[in-house]
């Protein structure tokens, strides 16, 4: 294995990032690009045209990717053996999604059989929500579900049900995850406690927010139905099945799954009961054909082929390399709206690490992870993406088909799609000044006023971009999509060389906040906390006063 640190490129990718290519000239000297730099898989096509790389930068990055033992890891983690080792575990999310005949193994144990179990027990859950034989206490059928949970437990759920909308749902989802007790009032003010249902979704069932917030719902649904209702208007998701009957849920309504699903990968597991009640078993069995049908492409397709491993080393060269600031995703699809911070806590929380496997300080990992969905975002932050003095590599999402198929929107998904194209042009060709020159000239402006606009209004151009196109947005597509871009998530931390399957991170927050919370409560706060918090801490005591 070559010694290679993110400062310190290896020597052929080096000299290739000396003269990396440039999109204003590529694009039309080399018009095959077009057809060459694309993949596809699982009915997804990554196109790399308006990326800075051409064959030999990608072969170079495959080449160094392998150097970097990536076939070892990828057959460790799909061998499901404990590769969160800080936490010893395994990180087996492909598990959840496999389907029974492939006799997936963690830790040396064939758990199909428990995933299947699992499965089924939510899936006769969530059809009788559905079809309503699944009655309230006073036997009424269930209108609304509410999933109180936070970041995996929150984002994955509330990220599908926005997005497959268009399936029959014969009731309504809610997400709540703020411990900002407005969110949850927000939603409980228009439901009624008799037609609702309650989904406690954590792995560890201690997480303060979520806590906090099931017990409010508790004692809003108790304020009108007696306490044997809780056992009918509860369900948890976790892994705590003690601390979830000790809340006072049935054991029969805890949907349990196990360590070895990280929270921010574990949309696949039970933590998507809300989502399945809300668009039916058959729509969630989908998603998890999709994400298999990646899990499998990822595992078996040559690295030069390989469309997660390609948006991994795209996204590396673009931060190595090409030395950019931050990765922007834009879905040009209204149904991805909550698909970014998905997204932002599946890379962030796993690449966003300062220390390498062996404990040495990272140079560098990944970038900040932002974006919108388009067109929106055009009319907020892409002028900086155009004119900014930096460039930001950008991951345009589009699906052929149209979300609506009501004729009537035709012309909507024609402008959509032209948009997503005409942005990602605007990206790598620019405008330069001459064109600038020329256009103002024609419109009558004199030699000094021309001089005084051009450099508003030129367009440096050469910024990269990725466009992923689906061929419609379903429960397939999407989980394919997924998948696409948690094993990108895995091949970043092999090439950053950090450990993407733990967060100690927001451990130290999580314990300052309780500190404060308790010398809040019970006084003491000048002896346990530092200046600057005990002043706030004081001040923000009176305004409760
Ligand atoms: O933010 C830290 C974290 O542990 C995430 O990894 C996790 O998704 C979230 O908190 C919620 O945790 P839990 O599901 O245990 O409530």
């Amino acid at each position: 294995m070559s010694a290679v640190t993110p400062a310190n490129l290896p020597e052929s990718l080096a000299l290739l990032a000396r003269d990396p290519p440039d999109l204003r000239r590529a694009l039309v000297d080399d018009p095959g690009r077009a057809e060459r730099l694309q993949v596809s898989a699982a009915g997804l096509t990554l196109d790399l045209a308006t990326q800075r790389v051409d064959d030999s930068t990608l072969a170079a990055l495959t080449a160094h990717l392998q150097d970097c033992d990536f076939v070892e890891a990828r057959l460790r983690l799909f061998a499901g053996e404990r590769v969160n080792v800080t936490e010893d575990r395994a990180a087996a999310h492909m598990a959840l999604r496999a389907p029974p005949d492939a006799h997936f193994s963690v830790d040396g144990r064939d758990v199909s059989g428990d995933v299947a179990a699992v499965l089924a027990a939510m899936s006769g859950f969530a059809e009788q929500v559905r079809s309503g034989a699944w009655r309230g206490h006073g036997g009424d059928v269930i209108t609304d579900v509410v999933n109180i949970g936070i970041g995996g437990s929150d984002l994955g759920p509330r990220m599908l049900v926005a997005a497959l909308a268009g399936q029959v749902m014969p009731l309504r989802a809610h997400f709540v995850a703020n411990v900002d007790a407005i969110e949850l009032r927000d939603v409980l003010a228009n439901l009624d406690p008799a037609r609702t249902l309650f989904v406690i979704t954590s792995k560890t069932f201690t997480t303060v927010e979520t806590m906090t917030n099931a017990r409010l719902a508790r004692g809003w649904l108790r304020r009108s139905l007696p306490e044997e209702a809780v056992g009918q208007h509860f369900v948890a998701v976790s892994t705590n099945l003690e601390a979830a009957s000790a809340f006072g849920i049935p054991r029969e309504q805890c949907f349990g799954f196990w360590d070895w699903v990280g929270g921010r990968y574990s949309v696949w597991s039970a933590v998507g009961l809300s989502a399945m009640i809300a668009l039916g078993s058959t729509c969630f069995r989908e998603l998890l054909d999709g994400a298999w049908a990646m899990d499998q492409h990822f595992r078996d397709a040559p690295l030069a082929e390989n469309l997660p491993v390609l948006m991994a080393v795209v996204a590396w060269w673009n931060r190595e390399a090409l030395g950019l600031p931050t990765q922007v995703v834009v879905p040009y699809l209204q149904r991805l709206i909550h698909f970014v911070p998905w997204l932002q806590q599946l890379e962030m929380e796993s690449n966003g690490k300062g220390v390498r496997r062996g404990g040495e300080a990272a140079t560098r990992s990944t970038p900040p992870l932002w974006g919108d969905v388009g067109t929106n975002g055009q009319h907020a932050f892409f002028q900086m993406l155009h004119q900014g003095p930096q460039a930001q590599p950008v991951d345009f999402i589009a699906a052929a088909a149209a979300g609506s198929d009501d004729p009537a929107d035709g012309d909507s998904h024609r402008l959509l799609l032209a948009n997503v194209l005409a942005q990602r042009s605007a990206l790598a060709h620019g405008k330069d000044a001459r064109t600038v020159d020329a256009e103002l000239t024609e419109q009558g402006l004199d030699a000094a006023q021309r001089a005084k606009l051009i450099p508003h209004r030129v367009f440096s151009g050469n910024r990269p971009s990725s466009l992923l196109v689906l061929p419609r947005l379903d429960a397939f597509h999407l989980g394919a999509l997924m998948a696409a871009y948690e094993h990108r998530t895995f091949v970043l931390s092999v090439l950053w060389d950090v450990l993407p399957f733990d967060q100690w991170g927001v451990e130290l927050g999580k314990s300052i906040a309780k500190t404060i919370d308790r010398a809040w409560v019970e006084g003491g706060e000048d002896t346990c906390l530092d200046a600057a918090t005990a002043h706030w801490v004081h001040r923000f005591r009176q305004t409760q006063a």
